[in-house]
């Protein structure tokens, strides 16, 4: 069976809603005890703006204090050059960039229509490109919108080509508020999968109705290999109410042993890092 690539988004997605203070002591242990587990890609940071996102406001001091092993890489999300800057000098391996497949998330999200984001978009990516860091694309809401409802299979493939052609070298498709089903799921990455090949495709999936699992166990089928993933399920999204964590990798890890595939990560480690966070969320003070 086939290796798995697993993102591990909990130090960035998990926690960024979060209405607690989480210190940066315990960002970077949470970091520790991921690496202890074999985990070896993190999206730790977001170089977003504080006031949108407090939660994230001492991303580059997470970076500057996270070990640096060989083998491990860190992604940051990058709204814009102000956020590439700021990744560059935190000295991150991977930059992201985030769209969306619905305009009313991407107003609510980044304060801009999906075509400006795109404009957006294109000087972060010459810039890395300069600096030789690879870029990765997020396309939000490719299922379904908290505002708009469903979304065309072919919007969210769209902008999916969009951002490959800008030189993003991987998508990850985004099931921002956890709606989507095998059969949608499917129906969208069918659509994406006419335009780019399924090596360029990440599945980004949120687990609000407890189907995240099972899509991607369907998008295995569909050829896909890289799944993001958040420790004890942490997550949601500001601007998405009501949307609940990320699969959770521990029960993505144990899937994929269970159907024979290899992920790299050991399963009891990665449910102690899980402990870890779940404790320090419930004993710190409240924002
Ligand atoms: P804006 O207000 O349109 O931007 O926000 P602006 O360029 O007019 O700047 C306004 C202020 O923000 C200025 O500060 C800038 O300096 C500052 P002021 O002069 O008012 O003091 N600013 C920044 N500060 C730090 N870092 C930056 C930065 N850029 C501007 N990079 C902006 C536009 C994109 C910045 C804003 O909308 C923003 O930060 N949004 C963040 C949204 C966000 O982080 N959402 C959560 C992550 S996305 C997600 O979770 C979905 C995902 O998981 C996939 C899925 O599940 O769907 C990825
Ligand atoms: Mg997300």
């Amino acid at each position: 069976m086939a290796r798995i690539k697993i993102v591990e988004v909990g130090p960035r997605d998990g926690l960024q809603n979060e209405k607690v203070l989480i210190s940066t002591d315990t960002k970077v242990e949470l970091v520790e005890r991921l690496i202890a587990a074999g985990v070896t890609h993190i999206e730790a940071a977001s170089f977003v703006s504080p006031r949108w996102v407090p939660q994230m406001a001492d991303s580059a001091e997470v970076m500057r204090r996270v070990p640096r092993p060989a083998g491990v890489r860190y992604l940051a999300l990058t709204p814009n050059l102000q956020g590439l800057d700021a990744a560059l000098a935190a000295g991150v391996h991977e930059v992201a960039v985030f769209g969306s497949a619905s305009e009313a998330f991407s107003r609510r999200n980044i304060n801009c229509s999906i075509a400006e984001s795109l404009e957006r978009f294109r000087p972060v990516l010459a810039r890395a490109r300069d600096e030789g860091l690879k870029v990765r694309g997020y396309v939000s809401c490719a299922v379904a919108c908290p505002y708009e409802g469903a979304i065309a299979p072919e919007a969210a493939a769209e902008v999916a080509l969009r951002l490959h052609q800008m030189g993003c070298h991987e998508i990850a498709m985004s099931d921002t508020i956890g709606r989507g089903t095998p059969g949608t799921v499917c129906a969208m990455l069918a659509a994406c999968l006419k335009h780019l090949p399924a090596a360029h495709l990440a599945g980004h999936y949120h687990d609000t109705f407890g189907s995240a699992l099972a899509n991607i166990e369907a998008s295995i089928g569909m050829g896909l290999g890289t799944f993001d993933s958040s420790v004890a399920g942490l997550g949601g999204c500001p601007y998405a109410e009501g949307a609940t964590g990320n699969v959770a990798s521990e029960a993505v890890v144990a899937r994929l042993q269970e159907l024979g595939h290899d992920t790299g990560i050991d399963l009891t480690r990665l449910r102690e890092a899980g402990a870890f966070i779940r404790h320090a969320l419930l004993t710190a003070p409240r924002r």
